[in-house]
């Protein structure tokens, strides 16, 4: 393994398509920050005749290894959309077993957590989540607060608009009397010290954003594969983020740029 993918040695079978796909990958061009769209989980138990509910147990797989290969990789930043203010439309027993999901994975990955330095925080309206979810999620922030490693962000509860109208309310509530600027309203984001995702992924082909990180998205890399999110693993990642490496990016102008911090 060349000594950029170092972290890869002993996890990675030579010869193996990760291996191969490390191979192809320019350590130089990473994303700063790559967002996933997990989605699928519901038609991952359909086709196998499974409650909705099981698709969304076995989505923490594809959650491990995405985390872990991040980690790995060193991208800085990793996003993940966990569950959106449309999702309380379902129905009121899967809303609760994602809930109770969600805690026993924060429960579990705490120790991995730390083991990988990786900072962890939430985003969204967390105010509106059950109590027993709050402290889970409070936990995990304080215990990681002083990681240095990778971020960590799920988004939770997360509205695109809502986190639009909650930035605009945060800069009204200043007393500000005069017109604001794109760097005022990029800082009152959530997201406000994050560089905007580099990769975005979406999985089982639904060609849309689903009110995900709608300010942020604005020259992000839009990658959809058909893969259901259960079944999606550190290869998948691995190939997103080759098909990225081939993007130009041009920002609008008509040069190509370096993909690595171009704004
Ligand atoms: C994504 O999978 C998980 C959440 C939105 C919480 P879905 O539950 O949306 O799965 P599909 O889209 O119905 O297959
Ligand atoms: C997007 O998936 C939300 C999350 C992955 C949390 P959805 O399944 O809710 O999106 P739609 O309904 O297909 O647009
Ligand atoms: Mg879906």
């Amino acid at each position: 393994m060349t000594p950029p993918f170092e972290n890869f040695t002993g996890i990675v079978e030579p010869g193996s398509l990760e291996a191969r796909l490390l191979a192809r990958l320019d350590p130089h061009k990473l994303p700063r920050h790559v967002a996933i769209i997990m989605d699928g989980n519901g038609r991952w138990a359909r086709q196998r005749g499974l409650p909705r509910v099981k698709g969304h147990s076995a989505g923490i797989k594809a959650v491990r290894a995405t985390v872990e290969t991040s980690v790995r990789l060193d991208i800085p930043v990793l996003t993940l959309y966990a569950f959106s203010v449309e999702n309380w439309k379902r129905p009121m027993s899967e809303v609760n077993t994602l809930m109770e999901l969600l805690k026993e994975y924060l429960r579990k990955e705490l120790p991995e957590i730390q083991e990988n330095d990786i900072r962890f925080h939430a985003i969204g309206r967390i105010h509106e989540l059950p109590r027993s979810v709050r402290r889970e999620l409070r936990h995990v922030e304080q215990e990681s607060r002083f990681n240095r490693g990778m971020k960590m962000v799920l988004a939770l509860n997360y509205s695109g608009r809502a986190e639009l109208v909650d930035a605009f309310n945060s800069l009204l509530l200043q007393g500000r009397t005069r017109r604001v600027s794109e760097t005022e309203v990029q800082r009152s984001l959530y997201t406000g010290d994050l560089p905007d995702p580099d990769l975005l992924v979406r999985t089982s082909g639904e060609m849309r954003i689903s009110n995900f990180l709608l300010w942020q998205i604005a020259y992000s890399e839009i990658y959809v594969t058909d893969v259901l999110w259960p079944d999606f693993r550190s290869h998948h990642l691995l190939e997103s983020i080759l098909a990225y490496q081939k993007r130009e990016r041009r920002y609008g102008g008509i040069r190509s740029r370096s993909l690595q911090g171009a704004r």
